[in-house]
């Protein structure tokens, strides 16, 4: 069944791993969790003797925090860049803490109260007038009664009365329903992961009631080359496999395409001696996963099967100019400035394949 969906949630991508990690776990579970806090660890950072490959990539001592967390009373709020992983962790977080990660709401400008309390099926409301069948719990209702994590997208995109709504969730763990006399009362295991963007309307804005209520883990850019050549190739190697693609991707063009993102990321070269023009986009991590991958599917299809510099170019032409085309200059002068002079088959695909530049 899974290899006709285009993207089965992460407690069944990742069943396997997470009944080995129950076999192995001897640890004292929370109430409500399915493994303990430990076990949670090892799922997202990997672990090579149980077979568990790494989800997140990066600092150790954040996603311990991050887990604990979700022990506590408190409700976890991932923040960083896009790209930085924060709905990715989000997601197998809550795989595998209840094993299930669609109890999701998408901040948007245009959330409602409702979508986070509860609405009503209209037509049984006419009919019955407020019932439980009639009612229809948003996921946090839902994980309030189940016990799990509900999780919270982009919760700074909402307008500040809605995301005050889930004050008195988090304090109170309970949502009154006048209409039915009722209180429902959350069951332990409950909690909340929100994700919010920094380069979004500011958590600075969220009111300092709801900041209370909440832990920041903030997860950074990858500023280390090795570390963002490993997501950025395990990554797409994970991506070719879901797509039954297979091709070999060279260290020299990880490393490249990896480069050229820290580059004009940081607005200088790695060795620190040449200042370079940065682009006004997000040049994440995720986006390097996204090139390098459209790269592999260009080289399939309409190549000899071997990617190059001269496919990846094309996707990064298209991820600069996303949100301004005078990015393009940048990337322009870098090619001459920086890439011309380096020595390396990928970096001369690159600078030779300039043309598409052009092309936009
Ligand atoms: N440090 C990292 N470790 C593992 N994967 C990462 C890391 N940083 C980014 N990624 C990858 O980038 C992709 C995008 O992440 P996403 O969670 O959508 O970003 P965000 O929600 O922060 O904007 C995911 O596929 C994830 O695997
Ligand atoms: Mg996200």
């Amino acid at each position: 069944m899974q290899a006709e969906i285009i993207r089965a949630p992460a407690e069944a991508r990742c069943q396997e791993e997470l009944q080995r990690l129950k076999a192995w776990d001897k640890y004292p579970r929370p109430t409500g969790w399915q493994i303990s806090p430990r076990a949670v660890e090892k799922f997202i950072l990997g672990d090579p003797e149980l077979n568990i490959k790494p989800k997140y990539i990066g600092d150790r001592d954040r996603i311990q925090v991050a887990i604990a967390t979700l022990v506590s009373d408190r409700a976890l709020l991932l923040v960083g860049e896009p790209g930085t992983a924060k709905s990715w962790v989000s997601e197998h977080l809550s795989a595998a803490i209840c094993n299930d990660s669609q109890l999701t709401i998408q901040g948007t400008a245009g959330t409602t109260e409702d979508q986070i309390k509860y609405s009503w099926n209209y037509a049984l409301l006419m009919a019955e007038g407020p019932s439980d069948r009639s009612l229809v719990p948003s996921p946090i209702l839902t994980a309030m009664r189940a016990g799990r994590i509900a999780r919270f997208e982009e919760i700074t995109r909402c307008v500040a009365e809605v995301q005050d709504a889930l004050i008195s969730i988090l304090s109170e763990k309970a949502i009154a329903i006048p209409e039915l006399e009722r209180v429902e009362y959350a069951k332990r295991g409950f909690n909340i992961i929100a994700t919010a963007n920094t380069r979004d309307r500011g958590v600075n804005e969220m009111s300092a009631a709801l900041k209370r209520r909440f832990n920041f883990v903030e997860l950074p850019v990858l500023s280390d080359l090795q570390q963002e050549m490993s997501v950025v190739r395990q990554r797409t190697q994970e991506m070719l496999a879901e797509h039954e693609l297979q091709l070999d991707l060279s260290d020299e063009l990880v490393e490249t395409l990896t480069t050229v993102f820290q580059e004009l990321r940081m607005g200088q070269t790695l060795d620190g001696e040449q200042k370079v023009k940065s682009p006004s986009t997000v040049m994440s991590t995720a986006e390097a996963v996204s090139v390098l991958f459209g790269g592999c599917l260009l080289a399939t299809h309409f190549g000899e099967g071997m990617v190059n510099g001269s496919h990846v170019m094309r996707l990064l032409v298209g991820a600069i100019a996303k949100e301004d085309k005078n990015d393009l200059e940048s990337l322009s002068e870098y090619l001459e400035t920086v890439v011309k002079k380096r020595e390396g088959r990928v970096w001369k695909e690159l600078y030779e394949t300039r043309r598409w530049l052009k092309s936009l």
